[in-house]
């Protein structure tokens, strides 16, 4: 298949998340190289500190793109290259304000590597290669599934900082600055850091235009067909929708297929089907791709084309693979409505209970595990009512109801 013709936002931005070591960057990479192969414009970025996709492609990367295979640049975000080129004046003032407030030296250029900093470049990073539209498709093998969810919740929460603390307290800097710097030694941000930290809210905002946008990016979680790691995912899978993000598609990685095998790898494999199935129908209606386990380290492109071969088949992995949300959250007077899309199920088949921070639900000889965020776990279950292929939970306050 030649690669699909592109309407709408004219860029493509897949995300792969999940858990540490399920196989994030191998499935990236391999997705970069299919995509690249098909004509796109490419770039594969790593956003992970603990960078392995030079490793895994056997190409030395770095800050700035490098080629792979014609049509296809890597990179591996370089933190402090990136801090020092872009961010040097809010570094500078974080370092001040800490010495201000007695820290050594060395601890405050430390302690000015915020946590959360990763994912802000990765952001930043995002927005500046869809301003200059050299590429077509943008592949981000990102940081283990809890700074994803901090990466992709981030222009929430600098958006409630600033507006809390925007523009009045900008006022009260620059009418009080000297006075302030009198009484207090704490050191006030200059106009300069200001502008630096407006510009910055600006980008943020403007990555998470792109991110939200179902059209431009998908997030596909990588998995395996293992107990902790599945209840991971399922977490992810809601949160991932919680902020509006569309997910199309979960990967199960690692999953044996040996006919062949011996008694043990029989058994073992009958437990991976158990948890195949239930990956199955935690996710539907996502479509579920399998990469079965290689007996062999897969390492350089055409180990890596093989893995994008059996994942995608003849099909364009730039695509998206599934619209619409699957669970989606909405903040109803006091309380939350949680819907569940269910095409395939009857009224009378849906069987459904809660236990502790999950939602069970049974139809057609199918369990289902919904993992319910904290919003909703505190809450009880008011109203269920089904209607054009949808499930809709009303969650209130105990004295609500
Ligand atoms: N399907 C697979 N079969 C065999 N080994 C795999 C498979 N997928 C990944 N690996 C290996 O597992 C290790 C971790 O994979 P990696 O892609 O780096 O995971 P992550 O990026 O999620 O941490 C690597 O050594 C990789 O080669
Ligand atoms: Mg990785």
């Amino acid at each position: 298949m030649k690669k699909s013709s592109k309407k709408g936002p004219g860029i493509r931005v897949i995300l792969y998340s999940g858990k540490g070591g399920v196989g994030k960057t191998t499935v990236s990479a391999a997705t970069a190289i299919r995509a690249a192969e098909l004509g796109y414009k490419t770039i594969l970025i790593s956003t992970d500190q603990a960078h392995s996709l030079s490793d895994i492609l056997e190409v030395e990367l770095s800050g700035a793109p490098a080629e792979v295979v014609p049509g296809l640049r890597a990179l591996e975000i370089d933190l402090d290259l990136e801090l020092r080129n872009y961010w040097g004046e809010i570094q500078n003032y974080v370092s001040t304000f800490l010495r201000s407030q007695g820290f050594e030296e060395l601890v405050a250029e430390e302690f000015a590597i915020l946590p959360g900093l990763e994912e802000l470049f990765s952001l930043l990073k995002l927005n500046q290669l869809v301003r200059e539209k050299e590429y077509e498709v943008v592949i981000i093998d990102c940081a283990p599934t809890g700074n994803t969810i901090r990466m992709l919740s981030f222009p929430d929460v600098i958006r409630w900082y600033m507006e809390k603390f925007y523009p009045r307290d900008r006022m009260l800097f620059r009418l009080f600055r000297p006075l302030a710097e009198k009484i207090s030694k704490v050191q006030l941000p200059n106009d300069q850091v200001i502008n630096s930290a407006e510009i910055l809210y600006r980008e943020v905002q403007e990555a998470a235009k792109i991110l939200t946008n179902p059209e431009a990016a998908s997030v596909r979680l990588v998995t395996n067909p293992e107990k902790i790691v599945l209840r991971e995912t399922e977490r992810a899978l809601t949160y991932l929708c919680l902020f509006g993000y569309a997910v199309d598609g979960v990967i199960v990685n690692r999953v044996l297929q040996d006919p062949e095998g011996s008694e043990a790898l029989k058994s073992w494999q009958a437990v991976q089907n158990t948890y195949l199935e239930r990956a199955r129908s935690c996710f539907y209606p996502l479509p579920v791709l399998v990469q079965p386990l290689r007996f062999g380290e897969i390492l350089g492109v055409p180990s890596l084309r093989e893995v994008a071969h059996t994942l995608f088949g003849d099909k364009d992995p730039a695509r998206v693979m599934f619209k619409g949300q699957p669970i989606n959250i909405k903040q109803v007077n006091g309380g939350y409505t949680l819907s569940i899309k269910l095409p395939a199920a009857r009224r009378e088949e849906i069987e459904l209970w809660r236990k502790g921070d999950e939602l069970v639900l049974k139809f057609q000889g199918v369990k289902r595990n919904i993992f319910l965020p904290r919003t909703l776990a505190s809450l009880s279950m008011a109203e269920a009512e089904f209607s054009e292929q949808t499930l809709r939970l009303s969650f209130q306050k105990e004295e609500d109801k």
